[in-house]
This record gives C-alpha cells, sequence and structure tokens, in this order.
C-alpha cells in the first residue's frame, strides 16, 4: 500500500512530519508493509496534514490529521482505504479539486516530488523533448502564440521577452527564475518548488534552449528554507540525470544552474533589485531602460521569469500553444494559479482558467470568511493590490477587467477580510509596508510612504480629515506618476482603493483610539 503524506512546509507547520512518523510506526505494528511517498500539498490547506492512501479505486483522502489520531485510523482501516473519521473520500472527486484545471499545478500533491521516475511517469520531460527538436526560434513562437503572460504580476508577453534574449547578442546569457515571493498572502511558488521542482527545472531549461542562455539561477527568498533544500536536491538529481549539464538529454545543450537565496528584503522581488543581489551588491531598484532582456546580470541579455511563469512552459510545449490558448477570456489565456488565505474558511490553491469571477473563487472555493462574519473586503494582487467590496465579487479574473476597475490580479494572492476590519488602518498599513520596503532610491517612494503614513494617522485621530484626504490623494498621484518602480508606483493602489470603497472608515465623527 502506498500512503502519502505532504513534505510542503504548510503541512509541515501544522504537523505533518509527525504525522509521517506515526503513520510509519503504526503501519508496523500493525504489520502492514507500506511504501510512505512524502507528496507535495494539494493544496487544500485547511484539511492539511492530508493522508492519501492508494487504493483500487483511486486515492482516498483523510484530513485534517493529527498525529495521535493515526492508531486509530490504522486500527479503523485507513490503510484499506476504509471509511473512518476525517474520511474525504477519493481525493480526485473532492468538490474543491473536481473542478479546478490543474495545468501548472498538474504534478503538485500528485507525484513524489524528488522522484525523478515519477515525474516522467506523470508527463515529465516532454515539453522539454519536444522543444529540443524544434529551433529556438520555434519555440519562442510556440511560447508567444500560447498566449502565456508574466505570472509575477506585470503580465507581460512571455514570449515577446525570450524573443528580445533570443535577438541579442552576447557571449553568454542567463536565465534567473523570480522566486523571491514577497507578497502577502501568496505561496503558489514556494509549493511549486516544493511540490513539483522538476517541472520549475525543465522550464527553465526551456527558456534557456530558446534564447541562447547556458547558466541559470533561481533566486529564492531566505524564508522559504524548505523550498530551498527541495530545488538544491532536485538540482543535483537533474544533473545526475542529463536533465542539466554539458550535454541535456544527449542534445548536445549546455545549461548549468544554481539556487542562490535572498535575505528578506521585499524589494528583490522587483527583477532589476533582484539582480543587483543576484550580483552580490544590496538589492537597489535600476532604472530602466535597458530592460533585463537586453542588459541584466552583469549586463547580459536575461530572461527574468517567475517561478509560476517558468512552471507553465513544460506543459504548453508538451500539449501545443492552442491547447494553453484554448483557456481564459479576452487576452488572459491559460490558467492562473490563485491563492486564497488571510480570514477565510477554505485557504489554498485553485488553479483555474482566468474569467473564473471573484466571488467564485472567494465565497465557492473560499467557503466565505473563517470567523463566519460576512466579508467586507478582499485585497487581490498582494500588499501593491486593490482592496474590493463584495459589491466587485463579478469581477472576472483577467488582466484588463481588473485593470479597468483600478486593480489588479497580479501574482494571483487573495486575501480575505471580516466586517471588523478598519480600512483606514489597512490603507495606513499599506504606506507603513513602503516606507520599510522602500529602497530609498527616489524620492517620491522613499519620502512619500513616510508622509502618507503621517497624513493618515492624522486622518484617523480626526485632525482636519477633509484637508488631508485631499493631501493624501495628492501624494498618491504624485508617488503613482513619479516613482521608479511599482513598490512607490503601486502603493496608492490599496490606498486609493479603501478611500473610493470605504469612505465612512476615513471620515470620522469620533476618532479611534490609536
Ligand atoms: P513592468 O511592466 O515594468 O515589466 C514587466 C516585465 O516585462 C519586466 O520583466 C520587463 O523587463 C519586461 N519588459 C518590458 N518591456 C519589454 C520588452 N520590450 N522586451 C522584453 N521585456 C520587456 O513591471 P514590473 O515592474 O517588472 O512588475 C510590476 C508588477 O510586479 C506589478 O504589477 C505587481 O503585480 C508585481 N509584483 C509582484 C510581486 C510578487 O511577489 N510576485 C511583488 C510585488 C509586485
Ligand atoms: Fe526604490 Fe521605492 Fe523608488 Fe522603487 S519606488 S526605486 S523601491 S525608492
Amino acid at each position: 500500500t502506498t500512503v502519502y503524506v505532504p513534505r510542503d512546509s504548510a503541512a509541515i507547520s501544522v504537523g505533518a512530519d509527525e504525522v509521517a512518523v506515526a503513520v510509519a510506526t503504526s503501519a508496523a505494528a500493525a504489520g502492514r508493509e507500506i511504501r510512505l511517498v512524502r507528496n507535495g500539498s494539494r493544496g487544500l490547506l485547511w484539511l492539511e496534514p492530508m493522508i492519501e492512501v492508494e487504493t483500487a479505486r483511486g486515492r482516498v483522502a483523510y484530513g485534517p490529521v493529527a498525529p495521535d489520531e493515526v492508531d486509530d485510523l490504522v486500527s479503523a482501516g485507513m490503510l484499506d482505504g476504509a471509511e473512518t473519521d476525517h474520511s474525504l473520500g477519493l481525493t480526485e472527486e473532492h468538490e474543491w479539486l473536481r473542478d479546478q484545471k490543474r495545468v501548472t499545478f498538474a504534478r503538485v500533491g500528485v507525484i513524489d516530488p524528488l522522484s525523478a521516475r515519477d515525474y516522467e511517469a506523470h508527463g515529465g520531460m516532454t515539453g522539454l523533448r519536444n522543444a529540443l527538436k524544434m529551433e529556438p526560434d520555434q519555440v519562442v513562437a510556440e511560447v508567444t502564440d500560447s498566449g502565456l503572460r508574466g505570472r509575477g504580476g506585470a503580465g507581460f508577453p512571455a514570449g515577446i521577452k525570450w524573443k528580445t534574449v533570443l535577438g541579442a547578442q552576447a557571449d553568454v546569457k542567463f536565465v534567473c527564475c523570480n522566486a523571491d515571493e514577497g507578497d502577502s498572502g501568496t505561496f503558489a511558488d514556494r509549493m511549486l518548488m516544493e511540490g513539483d521542482p522538476f517541472t520549475l527545472i525543465e522550464g527553465m531549461t526551456i527558456a534557456a534552449y530558446a534564447t541562447g542562455a547556458t547558466e541559470g539561477f533561481v533566486y529564492v527568498r531566505s524564508e522559504y528554507p524548505d523550498a530551498v533544500s527541495t530545488l538544491r536536491r532536485a538540482i543535483e538529481i537533474a544533473y545526475a540525470h542529463n536533465w542539466l549539464g554539458g550535454n541535456v538529454l544527449g542534445s548536445g545543450m549546455k545549461f548549468d544552474l544554481d539556487v542562490r537565496v535572498g535575505a528578506g528584503a521585499y524589494i528583490c522581488g522587483e527583477e532589476t533589485s533582484m539582480l543587483e543581489s543576484l550580483e552580490g551588491k544590496r538589492g537597489m531598484v535600476r532604472a530602466k531602460p535597458p530592460i533585463p532582456a537586453l542588459e541584466g546580470l552583469f549586463g547580459r541579455p536575461t530572461v527574468v521569469n517567475n517561478v509560476l511563469t517558468l512552471g507553465s512552459v513544460p506543459m504548453i510545449l508538451a500539449d501545443g500553444a492552442a491547447a494553453y490558448q484554448g483557456f481564459g477570456v479576452g487576452r488572459s489565456r491559460g490558467t492562473q494559479v490563485f491563492q486564497l488565505g488571510g480570514n477565510v474558511a477554505r485557504g489554498g490553491i485553485v488553479e483555474a482558467p482566468f474569467g473564473i469571477t471573484l466571488g467564485e473563487l472567494v465565497n465557492g472555493y473560499g467557503g466565505g470568511t473563517r470567523t463566519g462574519r460576512p466579508i467586507r473586503a478582499v485585497q487581490v494582487g498582494g500588499p501593491l493590490g486593490s482592496y474590493l467590496p463584495v459589491e466587485q465579487f463579478d469581477l472576472k479574473m483577467d488582466y484588463e477587467e481588473f485593470a479597468a476597475a483600478g486593480a489588479m490580479v497580479g501574482h494571483g494572492g487573495v486575501v480575505v477580510f471580516d466586517d471588523t476590519v478598519d480600512m483606514a488602518r489597512m490603507a495606513r498599513f499599506a504606506m507603513e509596508f513602503c516606507a520599510e520596503e522602500s529602497c530609498g532610491k527616489c524620492t517620491p517612494c522613499r519620502v512619500g510612504a513616510v508622509r502618507g503614513r503621517e497624513t493618515i494617522d492624522k486622518i484617523i485621530a480626526g485632525t482636519d480629515v477633509d484637508e488631508n484626504l485631499v493631501l493624501l490623494e495628492d501624494l498618491c498621484e504624485l508617488m503613482t506618476d513619479g516613482s521608479l518602480c511599482a513598490m512607490g508606483g503601486l502603493t496608492p493602489m490599496p490606498v486609493r482603493s479603501a478611500v473610493k470603497h470605504f469612505p465612512g472608515d476615513f471620515n470620522r465623527s469620533t476618532p479611534l483610539p490609536m
């Protein structure tokens, strides 16, 4: 019998390691021989630690399971897939998973993340093998035709970026994966790196082949030690299988890959800052142009893509551009790996084609708030994204539709707040976050964020509210127009959306206690 217990750090944080030990001990005590696989998480995070047992009918799930419950579950027949406490039925038929479209996350939670054999048995390396039979410009064309856009947040067409790098002449070119997943409420990059690291490695190798790059780095935030160790191990295994190195899959292609760990700065998720950090310098934003595609790491042409962008590439090359392009709406093609968090009853990963509505995500999948109180606001797209009220739950997840509503899809994080949230405080938090994380290079952001926080403090205290609201709007306009990068440039987005949708919170007759 094969039994799966996730090794994903979200599962470990609620006891998955102890559950794994308990399963092994309990099975041995019952005289049962089992194969224990530490898989990634299926992304039903409120059910972790979730155990799955392989049966003739398919994989059967149990969760959430505490270590001291394992003995009873084994006695009740869990190892044979029996109906017991915490039974969730067949995993694939669970209502949370049934209607999702797992493309980028197709193997996450399914396979053993560090088994090369498992990876290939589930379609891994098909994309790279197909790519190697094509000319690099055909691979670029395939990615362009798929409609894949940058999943880090900006949504720039990946194929166009690759084309720029392919066309650039240089002694060496690089592929850098941005895994500095700093947005609050986002965890999809981490879960892919921990749950299916070979997909990222394969995607980066395809990017290298398509653009003529020979060296690559994954820049991972220091807060992700499990992802770092899983990736490092996966890279070793990939070298041992000739998936990386001087003769990739016997094709003669050369690609070397390594991991670099950040040091805890949000701004290092901005691509030029990340490149500075990779070069061993302090993470300060560079002015663009030149764009990294032309002058990136050490001044050489560099592909900089997010984990999810690169992680979507193997499937595109395996199944063809048309298959990926077939999902989505408008110019937002393919799927997005949405992440539900905050005050939500059911948090986790929902991979769905673009076009799913905010309400379907938050009320449908999320099941409303964890506190059971009414939802007041959701923030979409990280700490620099807009706060949206329930009246906007019909908005489709689509880069253009969100932009038209003064919001952004960003990296796909959705954070839920109930009716106890004070939106003036959330606006203050946006300015405070920017003041804390600003790299300090340009004045609108460095000084603007501090002044913004002070101004909101006055509003909260009830001092000259009307004048200070005008001043705040003025400041927001200046930061939006004058900041060098998205940090200062987008901080006004949550602030303005809070003022716009929740004006009552900014205009109190009685000041809030500080
Ligand atoms: P951007 O719009 O300046 O650039 C997008 C990408 O396209 C960059 O990689 C840029 O170098 C590239 N590019 C632009 N013109 C090009 C051309 N002609 N040829 C080739 N490449 C070209 O946006 P930026 O500043 O890189 O990102 C802002 C976004 O980052 C925001 O929308 C936000 O959603 C997101 N973000 C994500 C975070 C995360 O944790 N994932 C954290 C903070 C912000
Ligand atoms: Fe640095 Fe902020 Fe200016 Fe970006 S906007 S360059 S983070 S000071």
